[in-house]
Parts: C-alpha cells; sequence; structure tokens
C-alpha cells in the first residue's frame, strides 16, 4: 500500500446506506442531517471532508418490492434512489459521494473481499440451518428469538432456512474486537451503546452466515453462482469501496480509518459495533476512530416510528407544515425541521417527534428569538446610523466576552457531537443580546445625544448575530446565509468561515438590507382551535370554553375622560413561570419601561407556554390597582382576545420600545 503523503488525512464520515424499498423517513433524515452539519462544520473549519450517503440495494425486501412494482430490481432502484438524491437536496443534505452498492466499483470491492477471505480461510462452506428474519435481513439464534418465534428488532415472525452457505469466522475475532472496545472508550460512542456492544459481544461471537441462495439480485459468489453474498456483508463493505480499498492505495491512504460513523441503535450490536470490526481485523484494517450510535424518534404515545408500525413520520409533510402555518419559505421550515430534529433530543437518546413540538420551537426558538434580535437590531441601525454597521470598538456590554465563551462552548459540543448543547448555548448568547438591547436601550442613547455609544452598541449586535449565524449555518445553511445577507455581509464577498467567529471580526460599513421576516410567527391560538374543530382532544367542556363569550347586556358606556383614565403601556416578558397550585395563572415579569420590571399574574396558563411567552410583547393594563393572588402580588394586567380561557394575546403588530404608550 501507498505510504501516505504530507497532506493531511481527510475527514470521512459516513451514514449507513439505506435500503431503497421506500422513501426517506424520519430516521434515515435524522441520520443524514445529523452527518451532514457535522460535515459542514468541519469544512467551515478548512477541513477536507469527504461525506458520504447512498443506496443498499441487494437486501431481499428491496427486491420483493421491486417484484411487486413490476419494474426489475435495477430499474426500481434507480427510481428510488433518484427520490433519494431529491429528498436530500430539498433536506439541504450536502453528500460528497452517494454509493450504490448496485454500481460496478462496489460489486467488484466486495467480490474482492470476499474471495481474499475465503483464501484465508476466514470465509468458509457449511450448511445453514436456522432462523431468518427477511424485513430485518437478518440471521438470528435460537436463544434470540422473542415469543412464537419472532424478531427481536422488528416483532415480526422470523422463518426457517436451511441450506449450503459461506460463514464469516466471526467467532475468531470476538475477543480482539472485544480488546479494541475496551481500549479505546471513543470507538463505540454513546457510552451506552458502547455497554450494550461489549455485553452482546461478553456471548461471544458466533460465525455468520454471509451468503444466500441466488436469488437473481446481489453480488455473486466469486466461483460460486449458486449464491450471493449476504446482504449485510455486501453493505458494510460500501465503506471500503468509497475509500478505494484495492482499487486506489492512495486514496485509501488519504481515507482510511473512518473518522466518524454514524448509524442508528439498531443496527449498532449485532452489525456495525461487532460484524463490521471483526471483518475490518480479518482484512488487517485499523477500526474506524468512531462509531457513534443515535436512539430512536419515538411516536407520541412512545412506540418507535417504523414503516411497519404504520406510524410514519414524513419529513417532507413537516417541511410542509411549516411553510403553510407560518408563510416562511420552504428552505427556511426545512432548516427549522433540521433544527428541531437536532435540539429537542441529545443526540444519542431517544425522543418523541411531533408537529406541535415543531411549530413550537418555531415560534418560541426562531421567531422570537433569533427572529426578534435580528428584526429589532436591523430597525436600530437604519434608524440610527442611516443602514450602515460603522466600526467602532466593542459596546462594553460584556457581549463580546460572552461571544468567545459561546464558541468554546459551541466547539466542545461538536467536538462530543452534542448537537443539541451547541444549539443550548448559541441560544444563551441570543437571550443575551436581546437583554442587551434592553440594558443599553438604544433608543436613549440616541435621545442622549450618544452617538459614539450607540454606534458601539448597535455595531455589538451586528457583530453577535453574525457570529450566531456562523454557528448555526451548520445545522441551519440557508437561514445563515439569510442573516448574513440581511446584514450586508454576502455583498462584502465575506465566506461563512469558523475562524469568523471572532468578536469583533465584523468588516465595517456593512449596509444592512432588512427584507421579510425570516421567521413568521405561527398563531398557536389559531392551531389550536383549528385542531380543536378538527375533533382532536376535544372535550365539550374545553369547546364551550372556547367559544366568544355571549356581550354582557350591563355594559355600558364610557367617557373618552374615562378611557384617558386607562394607562396601557407595551410591555415586554422578560420571564415567565407557572403560580403553583393552579394550572390557569402565570406569574410574568414585564419590562414596561420603568426601571424595574413589574410581576404580573396573568390567566393564561391554559393557552400559553411559559416558552411562548417570553420575549414576547403584550399590552399591560399599567395603573391597575396591585391585588395579591394565590400569594404573589400582581402590579397590572394583561391583555387578551378571548373568553374564560384566552384564545390570542394583543401585541403590537411591530417592535416598540417598552413603556410605549397604548392610546
Ligand atoms: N441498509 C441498512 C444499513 C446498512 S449500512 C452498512 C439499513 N437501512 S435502513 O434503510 O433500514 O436504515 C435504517 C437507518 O435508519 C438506521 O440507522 C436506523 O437506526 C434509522 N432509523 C430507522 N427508524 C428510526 C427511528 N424511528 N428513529 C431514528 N432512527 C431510526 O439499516
Amino acid at each position: 500500500m501507498a505510504t501516505s503523503s504530507l497532506k493531511q488525512k481527510t475527514r470521512y464520515i459516513t451514514t449507513p446506506i439505506y435500503y431503497v424499498n421506500a422513501s426517506p423517513h424520519i430516521g434515515t433524515t435524522y441520520t443524514t442531517v445529523a452527518a451532514d452539519c457535522i460535515a459542514r462544520y468541519w469544512r467551515m473549519r478548512g477541513e477536507d471532508v469527504l461525506f458520504v450517503t447512498g443506496s443498499d440495494e441487494h437486501a431481499q425486501k428491496v427486491m420483493q418490492v421491486a417484484e411487486e412494482s413490476g419494474l426489475g430490481p435495477q430499474a426500481f432502484c434507480d427510481q428510488m434512489v433518484e427520490a433519494y438524491l431529491g429528498a436530500w437536496e430539498r433536506m439541504h443534505i450536502g453528500y460528497d459521494r452517494f454509493i450504490r452498492t448496485s454500481e460496478d466499483e462496489h460489486r467488484q470491492v466486495v467480490s474482492a473481499v470476499f474471495a481474499k477471505l475465503l483464501e484465508s480461510g476466514d470465509i468458509y462452506k457449511d450448511t445453514y440451518e436456522g432462523w431468518y428474519c427477511v424485513p430485518c435481513e437478518t440471521y438470528l439464534r435460537e436463544d434470540e428469538l422473542g415469543e412464537g418465534n419472532t424478531c427481536p428488532d422488528c416483532a415480526r415472525e422470523v422463518s426457517t432456512l436451511g441450506q449450503e452457505a459461506y460463514f464469516f469466522r466471526a467467532s475468531a475475532y470476538s475477543n480482539e474486537v472485544m480488546r479494541e472496545i475496551e481500549s479505546r472508550p471513543e470507538l463505540i460512542a454513546p457510552e451506552s451503546r458502547r455497554n450494550e456492544v461489549l455485553s452482546f459481544l461478553r456471548q461471544g461471537l458466533q460465525d455468520t452466515c454471509v451468503s444466500r441462495a441466488n436469488p437473481g439480485w446481489g453480488v455473486e459468489i466469486p466461483g460460486d453462482p449458486s449464491q450471493t453474498v449476504y446482504v449485510w456483508f455486501d453493505a458494510l463493505i460500501n465503506y471500503l469501496t468509497v475509500a478505494g480499498y484495492g482499487l486506489d492505495d492512495g486514496k485509501m491512504a488519504q481515507l482510511w480509518p473512518p473518522d466518524l460513523q454514524l448509524m442508528g441503535k439498531d443496527i449498532m450490536p449485532r452489525f456495525h459495533g461487532t460484524l463490521w470490526p471483526a471483518m475490518l481485523l480479518a482484512l488487517g484494517l485499523e477500526l474506524p476512530r468512531t462509531l457513534f450510535g443515535h436512539g430512536w424518534w419515538m411516536s407520541a404515545t412512545g412506540d418507535k416510528i417504523s414503516k411497519s408500525k404504520g406510524n410514519v413520520v414524513d419529513p417532507n409533510a413537516e417541511v410542509d407544515l411549516v411553510v403553510e402555518e407560518s408563510g416562511c419559505t420552504t428552505d427556511v421550515a426545512v432548516d427549522a425541521v433540521r433544527y428541531y430534529m437536532l435540539r429537542e433530543v441529545t443526540f444519542g437518546l431517544d425522543g418523541a417527534f411531533s408537529s406541535e413540538g415543531l411549530l413550537g420551537r418555531f415560534n418560541s426558538d426562531l421567531a422570537n428569538d433569533l427572529g426578534n434580535l435580528l428584526n429589532r437590531t436591523l430597525p436600530l441601525i437604519e434608524r440610527y446610523v442611516d443602514g450602515t454597521i460603522k466600526a467602532a470598538g466593542p459596546g462594553g456590554g460584556g457581549l463580546a466576552e460572552q461571544v468567545e465563551d459561546t464558541v468554546q462552548r459551541a466547539e466542545a459540543c461538536w467536538a462530543a457531537l452534542d448537537f443539541r448543547g451547541m444549539l443550548e448555548a448559541v441560544w444563551e448568547l441570543l437571550a443575551a443580546g436581546n437583554k442587551f438591547v434592553d440594558e443599553r436601550a438604544p433608543w436613549d442613547l440616541h435621545k442622549q445625544g450618544k452617538h459614539v455609544e450607540l454606534t458601539a452598541v448597535l455595531y455589538d449586535l451586528a457583530d453577535t448575530i453574525r457570529v450566531a449565524a456562523i454557528m448555526l449555518a451548520p445545522v441551519m445553511p440557508s437561514v445563515a446565509e439569510e442573516i448574513w445577507q440581511q446584514l450586508g455581509l454576502t455583498e462584502n464577498g465575506t465566506q461563512m468561515r469558523w475562524e469568523d467567529c471572532e468578536a469583533g471580526s465584523l468588516p465595517p460599513d456593512c449596509v444592512v438590507h432588512r427584507g421579510q421576516p425570516i421567521f413568521p410567527r405561527i398563531d398557536m391560538a389559531q392551531l389550536r382551535q383549528r385542531a380543536a374543530e378538527n375533533g382532536e382532544a376535544e372535550t365539550a367542556e374545553a369547546s364551550e370554553a372556547s367559544k366568544p363569550e355571549k356581550k354582557s347586556e350591563g355594559i355600558g358606556m364610557i367617557s373618552f375622560d374615562e378611557f384617558q383614565k386607562l394607562d396601557l403601556r407595551v410591555g415586554k416578558v422578560l420571564d415567565a413561570d407557572r403560580v403553583e397550585g393552579t394550572d390557569k395563572l402565570l406569574q410574568l415579569t414585564v419590562d414596561v419601561g420603568e426601571d424595574e420590571p413589574r410581576t404580573v399574574v396573568a390567566g393564561l396558563a391554559e393557552a400559553f407556554s411559559v416558552r411562548e411567552l417570553i420575549g414576547e410583547q403584550v399590552v399591560v393594563v399599567a395603573n391597575l390597582e396591585p391585588a395579591t393572588i394565590r400569594g404573589v402580588q400582581s402590579q397590572g394586567m394583561v391583555l387578551a382576545a378571548g373568553g374564560k380561557v384566552p384564545q390570542a394575546l394583543i401585541i403590537p403588530d411591530r417592535d416598540c420600545e417598552p413603556g410605549e404608550k397604548v392610546r
């Protein structure tokens, strides 16, 4: 093999290759989105990356569906691969190579590997008498079967097979695989997966059947066309084909071993965590640096989401839903789905996927926190510095330090594949940015004629948004680009590079271009009402409560003077919490432009979540006599439309300064 050159090794990142009997679903999309984010991150750090995904075509179940479709397997797979490519493009997945197991190069490598292991004696011929799960394409031992001879993974009935077959001597590598895993804690991650694999290994690896009777589709066994290579053996070899194993020594030296192989937890213990390392050891190859098994998306009822359970989540439909409900662009909706998947659940753990959760995060995280910071900063730049971000020193509000701290945290999270932690860190920075606007009150600086300070504050804000966009770009590439566009950065020809996360490196004199809001707010109250009308979770009581109350006949006229007694003001909800012992009341901390924010107790808990309200602008009756409600002193009232159960908050239709009078 060629010796490796001085060139930095290419970062080689893989997803599993997917069975193309059906279109991509939430599980396959999850792994591929995660891998894409990681690839984007390392590219932004200037690394040479090879990110690979692909299609696993020789499975029995693929062949069955192909036959039912009336197309031959090849034509069927060609069609399905097109669907995958389209889906990945739509989901902003920028793979470098899409490998198909039916391509010649791969078939050649599979034959070569098989021949090599036959020659070394690691593959031998024998008779297979045992169990096989067709949907999972898995050979099973008697003691692994579930009740009534069912598959431990998919719970469907398994069938028996009796045939002359070829076996891979996995048992010979059991101890060595165990030693490797024990000595290299980063080899199998997260920790829980490592423990699962180790306990699987403690039972000892059994020799694995790696062939089956030739169904006329697959890679034939070298010298024995009556059999084809077992689909998993065939599929795992894709990682070698891409690296040029046996084809291109220079490429192999540049790529091997893979830096990161991602997959769902179901295909870790039996395949990627044991069979795959055993195959590599038999071939005398180095093991991957890290194999990461993520968790499953479950339905709201706690079942795994899968085609066989009929509860699939179609990522395309989720994207369409976001567009429909918010009116954002498809690119933004795709990024919102990507964001939701990585923010909602710690990578490695299981989580429940829900459309309501997705729309909720769109409103609270994207529209309220991120969108709000951008949408209030740009008008201030337009208003006070003619739309041009002037070069200035740091605004002295401590934002630059927080930016630097966030970048460090984000880097540590990327290294640990902690997407959620990384996004949380960025969101803390966004919250600090929003607070910075409130505290430094650019409108006051303007009124006081403090122009140097005002320029510096606005520069700090724009710079913080710029760095947040860089940090978010791997997860939300279109959103990041749009933010840069609005900050006037794209015109400067500036590329998004991670090294530009340094605070204060916003180039001088960027001219902002305020566009449409990137994240138009979703009307959650209307959404809930529609859901109720559609009979979802509706009770007679709830529906009664949501009806507009009858106009009270006793309401009389008030004079203009009486109306003028009302002190209505714009307030900004800084914090919200439930009031103990009741499920109706929330305790809000509201900035109404005074020295100290006020506490207001409001009956909003049945209709609004705490998360939804934080950051929201509201209208407050500021001169209502204080009252103690459930032990909390309330200093005002928040206006909302609706009857006993509020339906909608009364909010200004554009950003106002807290304390602004409402007439
Ligand atoms: N073809 C094999 C992989 C061969 S790799 C050498 C395969 N293909 S698959 O199409 O079934 O892809 C399954 C992938 O989707 C796995 O990583 C699996 O864990 C993931 N998911 C399937 N359903 C899932 C959820 N509900 N949640 C998260 N991921 C799950 O297996």
